[in-house]
């Protein structure tokens, strides 16, 4: 029984330039934080591969954490807004592969927002306690290679949704539509061709 006793291990993943400040901020301010937390800075939100949060996940994390800037607040301009649209599309295949999405969030603070990071670090901790340590996968590489097929092909599809703040990427706020995933129940369609299309 080797998760009996064991400290719970979250991982987050700061952007260098608002949320480690904000991380920062807090510890000098002297806020009481979890101890759960491992930091891992990143450039961005937006160098945040999905599968870093899956692999994660799968390696042993209990739980994981990315958080970035404000929307248009991203130092790279748009980076959050890439994260955005991947970490969305991850939490929806999570429960696909057998995590549960309560495991995985992300969130914006900035370099002055030290309560904030206080509060939202301390909500997500709390939650992983609850949800207790992540159960053990049988074959964890065999998932992750799924895990990336769809996630793949779903990312490959120009119109997925929204922006950080919730309006349509680069669009029109009225115009928002939900994310569309792929139907993994149906077969691949073929098109006038008679080539198959992948699912979708
Ligand atoms: Fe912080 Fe891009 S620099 S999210």
């Amino acid at each position: 029984m080797p998760d009996v006793g064991r400290d719970y291990r979250i991982i987050g993943f700061l952007c260098n330039w608002c949320s480690y400040g904000g991380a920062d901020a807090a510890g000098t301010a002297r806020f009481s934080q979890p101890t759960d937390l491992r930091i891992i800075r990143v450039p961005c939100s937006g160098r945040v591969d999905p599968m870093f949060v899956a692999k994660a996940l799968l390696s042993g994390a209990d739980g994981v954490l990315v958080s970035g800037c404000h929307p248009r607040d991203c130092h790279y301009s748009e980076g959050n807004f890439y994260a955005r649209r991947r970490l969305e599309m991850l939490r929806r295949f999570l429960p696909i592969i057998g995590v549960d999405e309560g495991r995985f969030e992300y969130i914006w603070v900035s370099a002055s927002e030290g309560s904030r990071w206080r509060d939202m670090v301390t909500a997500f901790t709390d939650k992983i306690h609850k949800l207790g340590h992540m159960p053990r996968m049988t074959e964890p590489a065999h998932t992750l290679c799924v895990l990336e097929g769809m996630l793949g092909q779903s990312l490959a599809q120009p119109d997925m949704g929204h922006s950080p703040d919730g309006h349509p990427a680069g669009g029109n706020p009225d115009a928002a539509s939900e994310p569309r995933l792929p139907d993994w129940s149906k077969p691949a369609e073929a098109d006038a061709t008679g080539k198959e299309n992948g699912n979708g």
